[in-house]
Formats: structure tokens, C-alpha cells, sequence
């Protein structure tokens, strides 16, 4: 019987003989592309959503993790280091125990959600709080991976990059072409320059007769590529993108302007309200960061920059399950209260709308 056997296997032909070599995989990727039809109403083009959180710890990271653990594995790599917040961690602390290495991750004070933390914990992980925010933990990391032998699984390292650029060959294998547009949130940058690279060599030496447009969005409290400089106390209620001064920043402007696109940021109101109507319109549940890519294409519509019949392909990138507590909360950052009811058809009838 066959299943997906993982990127590196299903994409070999697209990637480095250092990432081939030893294959450590969780059988990552494969991820469903989703047709949204209250969002391609909304915003009048064909709208899918990649959706990342399916993958084997629940984001994106997996596709870039096997790739990195499967070339540090082939080295004889004994030991794996990242800074995170959140995702890469988990991800990270997965692929090390699969290939019998350890794993450091550094992450920074508080902000880390949960489901998150909870998974580096399980996966054995040893967790260093730092005193710091998300680009003093990557400062840090790299400085250890310099001076100790540990290698870094931060999307600085190329592996992660090859890896991840298989999201692109997924989305125009289902397609049959390159989308339109291609909106996804961004944070340090890696993976909207794995994107690029992926629609690059599909166009190139691929299926693919064009590439898309990428769209890029960073939440308002932590968008440095927008504002042009980087921001020394990133804030967001979206964990994973509280990001300051983004490792991949030349290579997220290259695809932005290569591709005639755009980087733009998103609210955390906005990204709340992304983040709610995915869940109770198009039945996806994401952590908040995720939702900036829906967020940015439904600010750019409204502002009608959305041509009219694209398709258009949203990341959302990690699950829902990751930092559940933003659904138990109302648009009015009131909490979501169970109505109780006694042990009583009629009045568990009337509480259900299914009797006056
Ligand atoms: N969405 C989620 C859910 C993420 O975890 C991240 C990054 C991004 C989007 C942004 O991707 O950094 O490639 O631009 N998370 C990293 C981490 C920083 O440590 O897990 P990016």
C-alpha cells in the first residue's frame, strides 16, 4: 500500500545530495489545499488554503526540519540548537529524538503558547528561557553553534530553506500552475523566501508557466520590513510572528519585489478576526499568526487591490490547537461562557434553538 512517504522522498530530485543522503522524516507535507468558499466570496477570486498545521507536529516547520535533521544526521551531527518561539522548537525536538541527537532550544521569556512548549518538553528538548525576546535567542544560538559543536536548525541554515520550498511544488502539483497570488504571514523570513525559491525552480525547470505574486504580512506591532527598520520590543498577541529584526530580510524583499508583490502588516484585531472566521466560516483551525495571511488578503480587498477571479492560495501555518485559548475568547475580549443547562431534554432543546 502506498502513503506519502515525506518531502525529501517525494521531492528528492528537487534537492541537495547532503539533504538525500540520510533521510530522517515523520513523514511530513502532503498537506490538503483547501478551497474556501466563504473567504473566495468575500474577496472575489478562487481562494485555497495551504493548511501547514496538519503537518506532523502541527506547522510548517516539519517540511524544513526534516531537511535540516536529515543533513545534520548524514554529518554525524550529535547535538541540534535553535532559537523559537514556539514552532520550530517543537519541531525541532521531534526530528532530534527521531535521529537519536539532542536538542537545545532558546526561547524567550514568557509568550511561548503552550501546546508549544508542551511538545518541546515531551520531545525531550532541553529548554532555556532567555532573558530576551526572539532575535537575542537567535544572537545567542548562533553564537553557540559557532563556538560549540551543535548545529543551528534556524531557517539561517540552508537545509531548512530546501526543505520548506516543497509547500510550493505541493500547491502547483494540485493546481496544475502556479497560483495568482500567494499570501502567507511572515516573521523572521524563511519561509516566504523557501516559497520563492520553490515557484522559482518550478517556473524554471518545473510545470509551472509563471510565478505568483507574493504577498507578505507581518503583524503591525512586529513588522520591520514594512516600516523599514527593525524594531527593537516586537508586540503581538500572535507569538509565533513577535519578530524584530527577521534573519532572512534581504531575501523577503527580493521576493517581494522579484515577484512584483508586496510586504504589508495586519493588526491583532485584524488577525483575531482572520483567525475567526477561518474557524467558524471555512472549519480551519489556526494559532493567530497563521491568520495573517487571510487577514492581508482581506485588507488588501477591501482596499480593492484583489483582482477579480484570481487564484490566490493563503499558508495558514500552524494548528489551532497549538494556542487554543484565542477561540475562548468573544470579539469583545469578553470570555466564552457554556450555557448550562440541567438535565433536561426540553430546556437542552430550547438552549439548542431547536424548540421555542
Ligand atoms: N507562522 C507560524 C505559525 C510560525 O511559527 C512562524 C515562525 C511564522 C508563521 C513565520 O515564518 O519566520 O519563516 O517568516 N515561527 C518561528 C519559530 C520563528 O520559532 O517557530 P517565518
Amino acid at each position: 500500500a502506498h502513503q506519502w512517504r515525506g518531502v525529501i522522498t517525494e521531492y528528492a530530485q528537487w534537492l541537495p545530495d547532503s539533504i538525500t543522503g540520510t533521510v530522517v522524516t515523520l513523514r511530513e507535507g502532503g498537506t490538503p489545499l483547501i478551497p474556501a468558499e466563504h473567504l473566495s466570496e468575500r474577496v472575489g477570486a478562487q481562494v485555497h488554503l495551504k493548511y501547514e498545521g496538519l503537518n506532523p507536529t502541527g506547522s510548517f516547520k516539519d517540511r524544513g526540519m526534516t531537511a535540516a535533521i536529515s543533513e545534520a544526521a548524514g554529518r554525524g551531527a550529535k547535538a541540534v540548537i535553535c532559537a523559537s518561539t514556539g514552532n520550530t522548537s517543537a519541531s525541532a525536538a521531534a526530528y532530534a529524538t527521531k535521529a537519536g541527537m539532542t536538542c537545545g532550544v532558546l526561547v524567550p521569556e514568557g509568550k511561548i503558547a503552550m501546546g508549544k512548549l508542551s511538545q518541546a518538553i515531551a520531545h525531550g528538548a532541553t529548554l532555556l528561557q532567555v532573558d530576551g525576546n526572539f532575535d537575542d535567542c537567535l544572537t545567542l544560538a548562533r553564537k553557540l553553534a559557532e563556538a560549540y559543536p551543535v548545529e543551528l536548525v534556524n531557517s539561517v541554515n540552508p537545509a531548512r530553506i530546501q526543505g520548506q520550498k516543497t509547500a510550493s511544488f505541493e500547491i502547483v502539483d494540485a493546481l496544475g500552475d502556479a497560483p495568482d497570488i500567494h499570501c502567507l504571514p511572515v516573521g523572521n523570513a524563511g519561509n516566504i523566501t523557501a516559497y520563492w525559491m520553490g515557484y522559482g525552480e518550478y517556473a524554471d525547470r518545473g510545470p509551472a508557466t509563471h510565478r505568483p505574486a507574493m504577498w507578505g504580512f507581518q503583524a503591525a506591532g512586529a513588522a520591520p520590513l514594512v516600516l523599514g527598520h527593525p524594531v527593537d520590543e516586537p508586540e503581538t498577541i500572535a507569538t509565533a510572528i513577535r519578530i524584530g529584526n527577521p534573519a532572512s530580510w534581504d531575501q523577503a524583499e527580493a521576493a517581494r519585489d522579484e515577484s512584483g508583490g508586496i510586504i504589508d502588516k495586519v493588526s491583532d484585531e485584524e488577525i483575531l478576526a482572520a483567525h475567526r472566521l477561518l474557524s467558524a466560516r471555512e472549519g480551519v483551525f489556526v494559532e493567530p499568526a497563521s491568520a495573517a495571511s487571510v487577514a492581508g488578503l482581506l485588507k488588501m480587498s477591501d482596499a480593492g487591490l484583489v483582482p477579480s477571479g484570481a487564484t490566490i492560495v493563503c499558508t495558514v501555518t500552524g494548528h489551532g490547537l497549538k494556542d487554543p485559548q484565542w477561540a475562548l475568547k468573544n470579539a469583545d475580549g469578553s470570555d466564552v461562557e457554556p450555557t448550562r443547562v440541567p438535565i433536561d431534554a426540553v430546556t437542552a432543546a430550547r438552549a439548542l434553538d431547536l424548540q421555542d
